[in-house]
């Protein structure tokens, strides 16, 4: 298939926190009908469902994608399945193999049917020990404690290796915490940044699982659907870096994020519990510098924290409103 002529496009992952959302992006910019949604086990929502083809696979199990491909022509990628950092340390071998195996998997299958372009999405979890906190540059040490960390930094390296050896056209960004209010994340450090909204809205109280000066870039949702959506139009041409790029909206430490809260609701409190998750975050730098994805593919974010939490806080009202939040 001549490149730009059509897209079919196969979002995996697609139930989950991003997934979903990119899905319905997806459908209303290339039609309904060329956007295959898949998932693995967790039955999809209504609206998923409902406005376009759904399948299940597993993307650690090569035939399982191969079948879909071939079954609705595909051309183009978004690959969202993975295992998120906090259930990553509990099962390190499971995120191991999903993020690894899974990608392996799609990218043999994208340069064996010749795909288009491929979307290989990585995280701030890439960095660790040794990278600097404040406005951490693209190019820097690359050293996480986490197994979810070394598969990102991994699957990066992997990524750009098939562009350069195979020709493969893959892309992808590391996204930062991403916060939003239709599909609840997938067990990530940034959860927390979440988890306060609905907790505003149903108990009017939080209690956080990380410190109150715990400061992490955070984006919300849309601007990371246009990230990505952005990335994946770009000239080839344009690009001198393809699956590791920095993006940044925001960053906010927790106390921060609670006197947000406070603006639009003066009653609100926030309590402190921290666990496990706390060790993940303070190896995670504080803010991060998006110069190269600025001038390489024109990012620029729309959302600041006070805009975000205005928007949030509607959204999760009028869902509880019509008791759709338990
Ligand atoms: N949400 C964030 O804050 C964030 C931040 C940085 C990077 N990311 C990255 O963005 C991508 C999407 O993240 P998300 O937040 O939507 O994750 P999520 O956990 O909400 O969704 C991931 C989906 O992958 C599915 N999955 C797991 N194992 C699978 C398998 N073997 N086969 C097929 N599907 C499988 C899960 O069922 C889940 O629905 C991931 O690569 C993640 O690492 C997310």
């Amino acid at each position: 298939m001549a490149q730009n002529e059509m897209k079919r496009i196969l979002v995996t992952g697609a139930v989950g926190q991003i997934g979903s959302e990119l899905t319905m992006a997806l459908r209303e910019k290339y039609g309904a009908d060329n956007v295959l949604a898949t998932g693995r086990k967790t039955p999809p929502s209504k609206e998923l469902l409902e406005s376009g083809p759904f399948e299940y696979i597993d993307v650690a199990d090569k035939a399982s994608v191969e079948a879909v491909v071939d079954k609705y022509e595909i051309d183009t990628i978004y690959h969202m399945a993975a295992i998120l950092s906090a259930v990553g340390e509990d099962k390190p071998w499971l995120c191991w193999s999903v993020n690894m195996d899974g990608l392996k998997n799609v990218l043999d299958i994208g340069v064996e049917k010749k795909l288009t372009r491929i979307f290989v999405p990585s995280s701030i979890a890439v960095w660790g020990p040794g990278a600097p906190l404040e406005m951490t540059p693209n190019e820097t040490v690359l050293k996480p404690t986490t197994m979810y960390g070394v598969t990102k930094v991994a699957g990066e390296l992997l990524a750009d290796y098939y562009f350069k050896r195979f020709g493969l056209d893959c892309r992808g960004v590391r996204y930062p915490g991403i916060i939003s209010h239709e599909t609840l994340p997938g067990g990530g450090t940034t959860d927390y940044a979440v988890g306060i909204y609905y907790d505003a809205v149903i108990k009017g109280s939080y209690e956080c699982f990380v410190r109150e000066d715990t400061v992490l870039p955070m984006m919300y949702m849309p601007d990371a659907i246009k990230a990505t959506l952005d990335l994946m139009e770009a000239p080839v041409e344009n690009l001198k870096h393809h699956n590791d790029f920095n993006i940044a909206a925001m960053s906010f430490s927790v106390t921060e994020l609670a006197g947000s809260i406070r603006k639009v609701m003066p009653e609100f409190t926030c309590t402190y519990k921290p666990d496990s998750r706390q060790a993940i975050a303070d190896s995670w730098p504080n803010s991060i510098d998006d110069t190269a994805a600025r001038e390489e593919w024109g990012w620029k974010p729309a959302f600041d924290l006070d805009a975000m939490t205005e928007d949030m806080l509607a959204n999760l009202r009028r869902k509880h409103e019509a008791g759709l939040l338990v």
